[in-house]
């Protein structure tokens, strides 16, 4: 057999490999990788439905220098931080039930080996090139500076504190090198110049070009407007763009070591990061031969077989994927990608996500605040397309849109019916007429099928949920029309009722069916509500029989409060949030003073130096504990009553697991007295105690030497 060929409609039995891009392993996830997990997983489960063969595996993207100096402004090791972090991210996964079949970590020593494999076999195919490379050293830290922790002003219209690549006030781009007055990030200091020798993979050779052109010009292998972007990088035949790709950095460096460099070259996070996905397909691979079900895995990565590699990532990182990691896999001796799907990026109320207007919302913070993943989930489903454009999360809209369509429509037509089935027929479903207006509205809603399972597969996930709900809306149009409430009250209705409700039953297992990719656990809540096995497309054609017991009609889903959505904008309001995994965690957890390194994934470290105004924004106050109480429903928290002398502020604490209440009332302690409120689920924090705590366990709170009175500013 031969691999399929983009473009061309898919075999009846299809064999993929799907990943989403690694997450980096130096923040936490937030609403907007979720568009990419949430799409990768929906197309998954779809596929599955469908009785497809899918694989679909992830990791954290663990390497690099952000990690290392995280690690580093935490006090503890990079393994320790990713660990932690691992740990995290899968949480988030779970709960917001994307299903990988394994998760992996690029820091593992299955990945170190293929990433070792890939350059050696490049380097015997003549590909790898080594050359000095002239770049700023921070001499103070005693590391090559990469670009995001270079500042200075900008050549041309000497802005100061502009970015190494770009200036923000008057557009200019430019190098690193070009800036004026440069200054590291990290420390401060004067960045020196100085050479080193870098390794390159050459992706300016011609056998590189040619087969770039051809992979990433070929029909459905990318988006056209993806395919055109490439076009662009890729410069015209005979005059090709393509510089060679820069895959070391010096140490130190928190990744693998180049072979042979004896400890002074590492390979380039962007290098291990994509081999990853390799690593976890085999990793999942080993599970499955474990337990009895072995996995052909060179039909999935050597070139020549009938499977399909299928990578959703963001247009952000489009490059990496189209250019570099096949160029990689073609000259190595491995299979390259049968598509790939980029998607937008998320905006929150039409803007980027904003730390200070709280739409730089959380995973966790998200389920915090009680939200249902379904919800969210539903909401992205039905604005995701497969173009390149930006989804916007408006959040006033996401209310609306959930409790209309998934309450409003999905859910009623079942709590319309289904208590009429319990309380008149023992549960019992009707054998429906052959015509008539039951037959022909199920007609109409199975034979939508096919277009809904087409839109699935084209990742027009939006047109999808636009026709499942036209379907909903005939189907409630249905039971308006024949107003069971009216046949149950009416003599000699019965067997009517019974019909009307069967059908109404019907049409919502085919909804349920068609929504099951999206709403992996309410389907699974119907299926069990309704006495069947887990639906698949198959079960379509296969109506539930007359006779059928159904389960008493328990309600399915709830409808969001508004008043949920501002309580979760607010918990994302803190600007001095402590880091998403110290040990007390959540909103006014003990400021972890050690951490500065903010939540976001693609943040840069902090620097680890602040200037003395930078501090002085920070209101510090003695305070006296006036009460503290245990918080019901909330193990780690105590509500604190704080006493500033002049006011009186409530605030929680992450601080249960190590003192008793009762035993804090009373003495004194330092807190952050201008940090914005946040509304909790228990009430309104208005500030935040100080307390030490390490990778160990023990929270230690501050307090002052004796003498020191409430309400003084501690500077
Ligand atoms: N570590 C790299 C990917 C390596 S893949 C071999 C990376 N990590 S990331 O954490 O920054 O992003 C992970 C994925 O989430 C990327 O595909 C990225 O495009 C996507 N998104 C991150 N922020 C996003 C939004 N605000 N909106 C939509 N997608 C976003 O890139
Ligand atoms: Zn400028």
């Amino acid at each position: 057999m031969s691999a399929p060929t983009p473009g061309v409609p898919a075999p009846d039995h299809r064999r993929l490999l799907v990943t989403s891009a690694l997450p980096y392993a130096n923040g936490s996830i937030h609403l907007g990788h979720l568009v990419e997990y949430i799409q990768t997983d929906v197309w998954v489960r779809f596929q599955r439905m469908r009785g497809h063969e899918v694989h679909y595996v992830g990791a954290d993207d663990t390497h690099g220098t952000p990690v290392m100096l995280r690690a580093e402004s935490e006090g503890i090791t990079p393994e320790a931080l990713v660990d932690r972090v691992w740990l995290e991210h899968r949480r988030d996964f779970d709960d917001f039930r994307v299903g990988f079949d394994h998760y992996h970590s690029t820091h593992s020593p299955d990945n170190r080996a293929l990433c070792e494999d890939i350059y050696r076999r490049l380097d015997a195919a003549g590909l790898i090139d080594r050359r000095p490379v002239e770049q700023f050293y921070d001499p103070v830290r005693g590391i090559f500076l990469p670009d995001r922790y270079i500042r200075g002003r900008c050549p041309r219209c000497a802005a100061p504190d502009q970015y190494g690549d770009s200036c923000e006030s008057c557009g200019a781009t430019y190098a690193p090198t070009d800036l004026v007055e440069p200054y590291s990030t990290l420390t401060g200091a004067t960045p020196e110049r100085r050479s080193s020798e870098h390794h390159f993979f050459r992706l300016s050779d011609p056998r590189c070009e040619a087969f770039l052109r051809e992979f990433t010009q070929s029909e459905g292998r990318l988006q056209a407007e993806a395919a055109n972007k490439m076009r662009e990088w890729l410069g015209e035949a005979g005059e090709p763009k393509l510089a060679d790709w820069d895959i070391s950095r010096d140490a130190p460096y928190f990744g693998f070591e180049i072979p042979g460099s004896e400890g002074r070259k590492f390979f380039y996070v962007w290098l291990d990061a994509p081999v990853g996905y390799f690593a976890s397909f085999l990793a999942h691979a080993a599970h499955r031969a474990a337990a009895g079900q072995p996995i052909e895995t060179d039909a999935f990565l050597r070139p020549g077989g009938d499977t399909e590699l299928v990578h959703f990532i963001g247009k952000d990182i489009l490059y990496f994927h189209a250019l570099f990691w096949p160029a990689m896999l073609r000259y190595s001796g491995y299979r390259t990608p049968t598509r790939i799907h980029a998607h937008g990026f998320l905006t929150v109320n039409g803007e980027k996500m904003s730390k200070s207007r709280g739409t730089f919302i959380t995973a966790r913070s998200y389920l915090d605040q009680g939200l249902d993943p379904h919800w969210l989930r539903y909401y992205y489903a039905a604005k995701l397309n497969a173009t390149l454009e930006d989804i916007d999360l408006n959040l006033d809209d996401f209310c609306a849109r959930v409790n209309s369509d998934l309450v409003g429509k999905y859910v009623n037509i079942a709590s319309r019916c289904a208590g009429f089935l319990g309380k008149r027929f023992e549960g019992r479903l009707a054998a429906l007429p052959g015509d008539g207006p039951e037959a022909a509205l199920l007609a109409v809603m199975r034979e939508a099928g096919e277009s809904i399972a087409r839109h699935y597969d084209a990742r027009e996930f939006g047109r999808a949920m636009r026709e499942v709900m036209q379907l909903a809306d005939l189907a409630n149009q249905y039971v308006d029309r024949e107003k069971p409430w009216e046949l149950a009250r009416a003599q000699g209705t019965d067997e009517r009722l019974q019909v009307v409700c069967t059908a109404a039953v019907e049409g919502f297992r085919l909804l349920t069916l068609y929504l099951k990719p999206v709403l992996p656990g309410l389907a699974a809540e119907v299926e069990s509500f309704l006495g069947i096995a887990p639906l698949e497309w198959a079960h379509l054609s296969q109506p539930l029989p007359a006779g059928h017991p159904i389960r008493p009609y328990r309600h399915l889903m709830q409808r969001i409060d508004p008043r949920q959505i501002e309580a979760l904008v607010n918990a994302n309001k803190d600007t001095l949030k402590s880091a998403p995994a110290t040990p007390a965690g959540g909103a006014s957890a003990p400021a972890a003073a050690a951490n500065p390194a903010p939540a976001g994934a693609v943040q840069p470290a902090a620097p680890t130096v602040i200037g003395i105004e930078d501090f002085a924004r920070i209101d510090l106050r003695i305070a006296r504990i006036a009460e503290a109480h245990a918080v019901e429903g909330a193990d780690r928290l105590v509500r604190l009553v704080l006493d500033l002398g002049a006011e009186q502020r409530t605030v929680f604490a992450g601080i249960k697991s190590a003192y008793a209440p009762e035993s804090l009332v009373g003495r004194l302690t330092v807190m952050v007295a201008n940090l914005a409120p946040r509304k909790m689920k228990f009430g309104m924090s208005e500030g935040m105690v100080l307390a030490a705590s390490g990778e160990g366990p023990g929270i230690f709170l501050l307090s002052p030497d004796a003498g020191a009175q409430p309400g003084m500013k501690v500077k």
